[in-house]
């Protein structure tokens, strides 16, 4: 393998784009190849990115040797045969959250590419930012004494209910939870490192059947509580809390954050990380580069057990809602 890692994009959506934006500033890792479904829009999308090769079906840029690692950024319900695909070709996977559309689809995503011996990794971005690393060492720390409650939200409003598109349709694993409610379920395990023994938790179904608004609350221990609010019908205020006997951290648009607000004894201190390239995706594209140029088949800081976990965490939250896909029957 060249020095150069090179990256082959599965689906060229909205967050292809926001990803590739992310090359610019993650040295050691190009653009390769791209593939769509049209040739005209591989084309167009590759010229725009540079890629060497721009190919108008998946299957294509899977044969394509040169390809180290293959970018999923389809909707949610096409992750597990895109990602079986790209490892059944020999290539390592970095998978768009959430990772599948439940845990059995990731035991059967994670078995294989343990099998195969490639790199596999769940594309929670977030945990890449200089901001979140921050986070961890302090929390190592206990700079706030023991964590008792964590909040976060994560939610946005969408125009209007389009029952065809990926966040409105069951047939494409839609709603609230799976989309961004997800980012908050890993946030809260990253804290704790496990995730909760109870759960207690209520949505709104909408008119398509998805979760569109709900609010949860995990117990871990007697003393160890978070809750999650996510929704695709509101705006929240993309806040995150972390409340421990000794103080508080707080981080405003914690899920690409460049700030951390640390109160302790009642003194407030602010740090800032502003120098964040692009969206920052760049953070993650190194991070995937540096771990398979090392050989490792999976990422410390978004590790495989805990893809399995999270996804069983969220499978607990949609049975409450009684919530299934259609697929899944
Ligand atoms: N990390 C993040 O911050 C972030 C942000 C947004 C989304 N995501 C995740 O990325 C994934 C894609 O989201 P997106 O917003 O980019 O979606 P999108 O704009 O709808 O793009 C998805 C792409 O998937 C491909 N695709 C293949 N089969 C498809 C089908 N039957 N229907 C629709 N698209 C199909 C299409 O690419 P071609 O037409 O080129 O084949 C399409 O452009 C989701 O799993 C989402 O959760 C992550």
């Amino acid at each position: 393998m060249s020095e150069t890692i090179r990256w082959g994009f599965l689906g060229l959506g909205s967050i292809a784009r926001r990803f590739g934006n992310g090359f610019a500033f993650a040295p050691d890792n190009e653009i390769y190849a791209v593939a769509s479904r049209s040739q005209a829009k591989a084309d167009a999308f590759g010229a725009e990115y540079g890629a060497t090769q721009c190919y108008g079906s998946y299957e294509a840029l899977l044969n394509d040797a040169e390809v180290d690692v293959v970018y999923i950024g389809t909707p949610h319900n096409f992750h597990l045969p895109q990602t079986l695909m790209a490892l059944e070709a020999g290539k390592h996977v970095l998978c768009e959250k959430p990772f599948a559309v439940n845990a059995r689809e990731a035991a059967l995503m994670i078995r294989r590419a343990q099998e195969k011996r490639l790199f596999l990794m769940d594309a929670f971005w977030t945990r890449f930012f200089p901001a979140m690393v921050k986070l961890r060492e302090l929390l190592a720390q206990k700079v706030i004494g023991d964590v008792m409650l964590v909040s976060a939200d994560f939610g946005y409003r969408t125009g209007s209910v389009t029952p065809e598109s990926r966040h409105y349709s069951p047939s494409l694993a839609g709603g609230a939870l799976l989309d961004v409610g997800s980012y908050c379920v890993q946030f809260a395990s990253m804290v704790y490192g496990k995730q909760p023994i109870e759960i207690a938790t209520q949505a709104t179904l909408g008119s398509t059947g998805v979760d569109e608004l709900s609010v949860s609350v995990f117990k871990y221990s007697d003393y160890e509580l978070a809750t999650v609010t996510t929704a695709i019908r509101l705006n929240t205020p993309h806040e995150a809390r972390i409340l421990g006997s000794e103080g508080y951290i707080a981080l405003p648009r914690w899920w690409h954050p460049d700030e951390i607000q640390l109160v302790r004894r009642g003194k407030s201190e602010t740090l800032r990380f502003e120098e964040i390239p692009g969206e920052g995706f760049c953070y993650e594209i190194m991070a995937v580069g540096d771990c398979i140029r090392a050989g490792a088949t999976e990422s410390a800081i978004m590790p495989l057990d805990e893809t399995l976990a999270i996804m069983k965490t969220l499978d607990r939250m949609r049975a409450a809602w009684g919530l299934r896909y259609p697929f899944e029957a």
